[in-house]
Parts: structure tokens; C-alpha cells; sequence
């Protein structure tokens, strides 16, 4: 019996130490130490041996265990140790943990935040129709008021949609009143590139509809708006500004966030800067949306989402945002 083991041992060893592989290492220790290995088969045997055999037996199958399994576990830190080693330390690191885009974290932040004034999100579609861009909101075809817009029209007799104010009446006929929703989106107009304009922009819209709303309310949710997303108090103004679907209409200015108001060449020195076109909605677009313009009221506002991105991270050309060029857009330190 005692030659029997210590060939055991012996053979175990040898096959621990010829292991470079951690699988084999497991399958060694069930070979050896497992319900089917020969020790257990030679433990078996204890119940009939005497009880000095018995003593003498099994303290040597315990220790015979421990030493395997103690020469499994040192194998098996050998073998870990050696592939840490393995691991070129010295070789270059083209690894890039990749960031969301400026304009997706403003527009997720500002919805983020309407979300939690009782705001929905809801989604248009970015090749629509001249009745949601233009007729619903009481811009009639020949209407001067569409010169406002220079707006793709496809061969389809659809165009890329000039604003997110396309997604007011189909929420009002899908949702109807009372409603609080907001709409990011792109929107496309033929403009020429510089580094203020793009063919390409993003804008978020939105629309609360209810028996009592008033310009204050519209004035507390901008303001609070704004406070969050630059996490600083701003100060906002409205100016008279003309949008067929508002009445009255307006330009919402933010004291500028570069200068802090005092005056500087971003601002044009005035202190302000132009960032939302809002207003009370007109009765016709109320009506269009199937509302009755005598019992609810509303106000809406047209957010530049890439405006908005282009102040908070002092990105000075809006051509960066849509370039893709990964060597720009990293310089702003997002994350
Ligand atoms: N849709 C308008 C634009 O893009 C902005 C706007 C939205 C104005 C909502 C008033 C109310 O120019």
C-alpha cells in the first residue's frame, strides 16, 4: 500500500510540473484528488482495516491530499504569474474609451431636465411634410413668412424638415390637451457654411398646453432650464420677435455666459446672447391641432440644441460638431 501511494505521489508531481496549461491543471486534480481517483478508492478501504492501520492510514491519505492540493495551487499561481509576464508592457496603447457627442449630452441633459417638469419626449420625422412644416402652423403655401426658412424639398414632394416645430400639431392631434412634450431633433436649411452656420443643426422644441399658461411660465422654465444646464444662475430676456405660429412672439437672450454680461466680441458687446425663439401658440395652430383656442392657452420654444453645446463647451465653430473629426472633437474635455 505504501509503495502504491508513493508512486502515486510521484506520478501526480510529475504531472503538475509538466502542466503549462490551467485547464489541465483541473483535470490533473480530478485525476488525483476527485471522487474517482485511486485515493479515494484507497480511502475506501480504510472501514476495513484495524484501528491502529486505521490511525496510521489516514493521517498519511490527509497529508497526502494537502501536499497534492498545496502543489496544484503553487502550479497554478506559477502559470498566472507567467502570463502577467508574458503581457508586453512596452507596447503602444491605441486605446480610446470614446465620449458621446457634445450635442447628444446637452440634448440629453436638457431633456433630462424638462423630464422632470412633467415634460414627454416625443420623436418627428426628419424628411416630413409641407403640412406639418409649414401649413399647420398657419404659414399658408405663398405665404411670405416661408422665405423665413430656405428649406430642402425632395423628389418625393416631401422636404427635410427647417424645424422641430413640425412635431407641435401632430403631438397635439395625437395627444391632445392638457400636454407637456418636448422634441429634439435635427433640422436641415440651405445655408452657407461658416463657422456660425450649418445646413445641419439641432433644435428642441417645446410645447405645454393647459387651461392657465402664461409668458411667466414660459420665462420660469427657460430660466431654470438654463440655471441647470450651466450650472449657474443666468438671467434671461425677451425681445419682440415675429413666428406666424406664436402670438405674441419672441427671442429669448441669456446674459452671456463668456463675459458674464459685462460686454465681450462674442456677445457683440451687448451682454446677451440670442439663444431661443418662443411665444404664446397662435389660436390657428391650437385649432389645427383639433384644441379649442377659447379654453386652452399655450406657450413654445425652439431650444438651438448645437447653440446650446457650442456656449457650454466654448466650441467657437460649428463645423467641428458635424465634421467628425475625432482629433476635434476630443479637444473638449467631455465627460
Ligand atoms: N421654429 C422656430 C424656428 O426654428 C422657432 C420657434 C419655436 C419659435 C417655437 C416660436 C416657438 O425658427
Amino acid at each position: 500500500m505504501k509503495e502504491k501511494l508513493k508512486k502515486l505521489v510521484s506520478d501526480a508531481i510529475t504531472e503538475i510540473n509538466a502542466t503549462s496549461k490551467e485547464a489541465d491543471l483541473l483535470n490533473i486534480k480530478s485525476k488525483y484528488l476527485g471522487k474517482k481517483s485511486e485515493l479515494n478508492t484507497l480511502m475506501s478501504s480504510l472501514k476495513d482495516m484495524s484501528s491502529s492501520e486505521k490511525k496510521e492510514y489516514g493521517s498519511l491519505f490527509n497529508q497526502i491530499k494537502k501536499e497534492l492540493e498545496a502543489k496544484i495551487n503553487s502550479r497554478l499561481d506559477e502559470l498566472n504569474n507567467q502570463v502577467k509576464f508574458n503581457f508586453d508592457n512596452t507596447l503602444p496603447a491605441h486605446y480610446s474609451k470614446g465620449s458621446l457627442h457634445p450635442v447628444t449630452i446637452v440634448a440629453k441633459e436638457v431633456t433630462d431636465i424638462l423630464k422632470r417638469m412633467g415634460f414627454t419626449v416625443v420623436v418627428g420625422p426628419e424628411m416630413d411634410d409641407d403640412y406639418h412644416n409649414f401649413v399647420a402652423l398657419n404659414i399658408p403655401e405663398n405665404h411670405p413668412a416661408r422665405d423665413m426658412q430656405d428649406t430642402y424639398w425632395l423628389s418625393n414632394g416631401k422636404l427635410l424638415r427647417g424645424h422641430t416645430s413640425t412635431n407641435q400639431v401632430r403631438a397635439m392631434q395625437n395627444y391632445g390637451a392638457p400636454i407637456r412634450i418636448c422634441a429634439p431633433g435635427r433640422c436641415f436649411r440651405n445655408e452657407d457654411l461658416d463657422a456660425c452656420h450649418e445646413n445641419t443643426f439641432f433644435q428642441l422644441e417645446g410645447m405645454v398646453i393647459d387651461k392657465q399658461v402664461s409668458i411667466n411660465n414660459l420665462i420660469y422654465v427657460m430660466r431654470e432650464l438654463l440655471k441647470e444646464v450651466f450650472k449657474t444662475d443666468v438671467q434671461v430676456r425677451l425681445r419682440p420677435g415675429f413666428f406666424p405660429f406664436v402670438e405674441p412672439g419672441f427671442e429669448l437672450d441669456c446674459s452671456c455666459l463668456i463675459c458674464g454680461g459685462k460686454g465681450c466680441p462674442t456677445c457683440k458687446n451687448s451682454g446677451w446672447l440670442e439663444l431661443c425663439p418662443c411665444g404664446m401658440i397662435h389660436p390657428n395652430v391650437l385649432k389645427e391641432g383639433g384644441i379649442d383656442p377659447n379654453e386652452y392657452m399655450g406657450f413654445a420654444f425652439g431650444l438651438g440644441l448645437t447653440r446650446l453645446a457650442m456656449m457650454k463647451y466654448k466650441i467657437n465653430d460649428i463645423r467641428v460638431l458635424n465634421s467628425g473629426d475625432l482629433r476635434r472633437l476630443n479637444e473638449f474635455d467631455i465627460k
